[in-house]
């Protein structure tokens, strides 16, 4: 029963034609949107975390078969203690959260950036729920400590590591922590920023950007179902005619 609802949502979807296959967010504005409010930045987080989780349910039941989110970046550790304090707490959360239910909402679950950073704890249930989910159907990527720039570095010095002495692009894509998911269709930024970041830098050769004045918090289905429509107005050509 559950199945068929499922199915059929997916079906009358903004995403029917299955073309949008990975979606990443970089999930921007949480701190002006509690300023909006006259709140501490930390509350724009929280409130960020909330629509995270919302947003990728609905991602999964539109049939999107990958969803990115970068949460935390490298350069990130340069904010206000009691800011990055929050955020680990809201990670934390989601941990508790995702150990719990990842068989049930079928969640293969990745973490892409640098772990050596964290607690061996924190470390170790982040490698215990990336191996346990490995057979689930929809995977998502949570970026925490990521930077593109040191994901490429990485993969290169992985590949060395194997003995490798001239490297192809296919070698370096299958050793970005993105190995497990195809190529970002779509990077959707919120907060009216338009800019990279330093995400996805390699994995985004192709993808189409959408730029959301929304703050990720506003950023709600409907807001999703809009980047999806624009998507499905773009002429992919992949350099060719
Ligand atoms: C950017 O908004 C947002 C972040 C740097 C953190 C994103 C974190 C979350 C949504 C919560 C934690 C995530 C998980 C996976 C539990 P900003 O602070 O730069 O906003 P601003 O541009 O308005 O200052």
């Amino acid at each position: 029963m559950l199945e068929l609802k499922k199915k059929k949502s997916q079906a009358s979807s903004v995403n029917a034609e299955g073309r949008l296959r990975h979606i990443a967010f970089i999930m921007d504005g949480n701190g002006r949107w509690a300023k909006k409010q006259g709140m501490p930045r930390t509350y724009g987080h929280v409130a960020g975390a909330k629509n995270f989780k919302k947003i990728i349910e609905y991602c999964g039941s539109i049939g999107i078969g990958a969803v990115t989110v970068y949460a935390f970046s490298t350069e990130n550790w340069k904010r206000p203690a009691d800011e990055v304090k929050t955020i680990m707490s809201l990670f934390r959360d989601y941990l508790d959260e995702a150990e719990k239910n990842w068989r049930e909402k079928d969640i293969q679950i990745h973490f892409l950036g640098s772990k050596e950073v964290f607690p061996p704890e924190l470390r170790s249930r982040m490698e215990r729920l990336e191996q346990e989910s490995a057979d689930r159907r929809q995977i998502l990527n949570i970026a925490v400590n990521y930077g593109g720039r040191a994901d490429i570095v990485h993969a290169v010095n992985t590949l060395i590591a194997q003995g490798k002495t001239e490297v192809t692009e296919a070698d370096i894509t299958a050793s970005l922590y993105t190995a497990a998911s195809p190529a970002p269709d779509l990077i959707v930024r919120t907060g009216a920023e338009q800019r990279l970041s330093n995400f996805l830098l390699w994995e985004a050769a192709y993808a189409e950007f959408y730029f959301s004045e929304v703050l990720w918090p506003d950023f709600d289905e409907r807001q999703v179902d809009l980047a999806v429509n624009e998507f499905y107005q773009r002429k992919r050509r992949f350099g060719g005619l």
